[in-house]
């Protein structure tokens, strides 16, 4: 598909990337086939990985997304009532669970908004603005489809006081510089009036975060496997998923969760698209996902080292979560 920023199908729009991002291809040459290996996280989410990613969300041990909803559920009327919006533009938005609560807020308040989910994944689009313009008659619902690392000088800018808002600690799978960047980016988007919601995840007790990426259920481990499938049918390649292991580590120095696909054996695997061959000795990893932990006052500084100003910062009593609410 041709991605430009006017071109609108089935009432999506196609934001064009601003800047030249790798091909699968590449990301593979780059990534897969030097040491360490690592891809990119976009890749996990075809259709069947955003589902997976919602099945993870409804484990007993992944408490970001329990915990932020609860942080929503009590404080949408209050963020809504200081960023009074007339869009919602939210990034990485999936299945926008969480979203609901500000829209419900919106509408007690009397807030007339539009809402603007952007995600990569267009399947899920698609199913969120059909349940969202249902379920509320009066919200006009424009899914925007594309990258947000590629860019965001052809955001689709509506007038009006934007929220921007970026949940479940996606922040988290930038690296810090990259995160920062991002921030930055999204700053530069922003003009007076306009607000910034971000979901950050906290440092804590070790235990909690490696439960919350290592299920008992094992919904994280098939989430990180089907990276492999998407690779298979992507680049008719032949990953056996049975010889990988998922594997998630928290990495305290770094703060930030590590998750690995790991080669149970000796193995080599075809990517017969791109007629390319990749060896594998028992043990090899590719770092598949890394999901950054912050302090209180680094998720912050997140926000103000990028020029802008904290309106809110609300966390549960056990401090396991931040949301941040910044304006311009
Ligand atoms: N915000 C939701 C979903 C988080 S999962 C929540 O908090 O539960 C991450 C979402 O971001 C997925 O829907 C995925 O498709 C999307 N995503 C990941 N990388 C992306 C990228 N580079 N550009 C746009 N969307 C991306
Ligand atoms: N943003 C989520 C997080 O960092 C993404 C995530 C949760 C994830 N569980 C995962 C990514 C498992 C890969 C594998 O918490």
């Amino acid at each position: 598909m041709d991605c430009r920023a006017v071109s609108e199908v089935k009432g999506c729009i196609y934001i064009e990337q601003s800047r030249q991002q790798n091909t699968l291809e590449q990301d593979i040459k780059q990534g897969l086939m030097e040491i360490p290996r690592s891809l990119p996280p976009k890749y996990f989410y075809d259709e069947r990985g955003s589902l997976l990613f919602d099945k993870i969300c409804e484990t007993d041990e992944y408490y970001p997304t329990r915990v932020e909803s609860e942080l929503l559920d009590q404080y949408a009327l209050d963020l809504i009532k200081q960023a009074h919006p007339a869009h919602i533009l939210e990034f990485g938005s999936g299945t926008s669970r969480k979203t609901h609560h500000l829209i419900q807020a919106c509408e007690k308040q009397g807030v007339q908004c539009k809402y603007l989910p952007f995600d990569v994944c267009e399947e899920m689009l698609h199913q969120v603005r059909d349940e969202f313009m249902q379920q509320y008659q009066w919200l006009d619902v424009v899914p925007l489809v594309g990258d947000y690392t590629a860019g965001l000088e052809n955001l689709h800018r509506p007038e009006g006081a934007c929220m921007y808002v970026f949940l479940g600690s996606s922040i988290g799978n930038f690296s810090q510089q990259e995160a920062r960047k991002f921030i930055h980016e999204v700053c530069q988007c922003m003009y007076p009036g306009d607000t910034l919601l971000l979901g950050v995840d906290r440092v804590k007790n070790k235990q909690v975060l490696h439960q919350a990426y290592n299920d008992a259920d094992g919904v994280t481990s098939e989430f990180n496997l089907n990276l492999l499938k998407v690779l298979n049918y992507q680049l008719n390649a032949d990953f056996d998923l049975q010889k990988f292991k998922h594997k998630a580590i928290y990495n305290a120095l770094q703060q930030r969760i590590e998750m690995y696909l790991v080669s149970q054996q000796a193995q080599s695997v075809s990517l017969n698209a791109i007629g390319e061959t990749l060896e594998f000795s028992t043990g090899d990893q590719i770092l598949t996902e890394v999901s950054h932990k912050y302090h209180y006052q680094q998720a912050e500084s997140l926000l103000t080292d990028a020029g802008l100003h904290i309106l809110r910062h609300i966390e549960p009593d056990n401090a396991w979560f931040s949301l941040v609410l910044a304006k311009k």
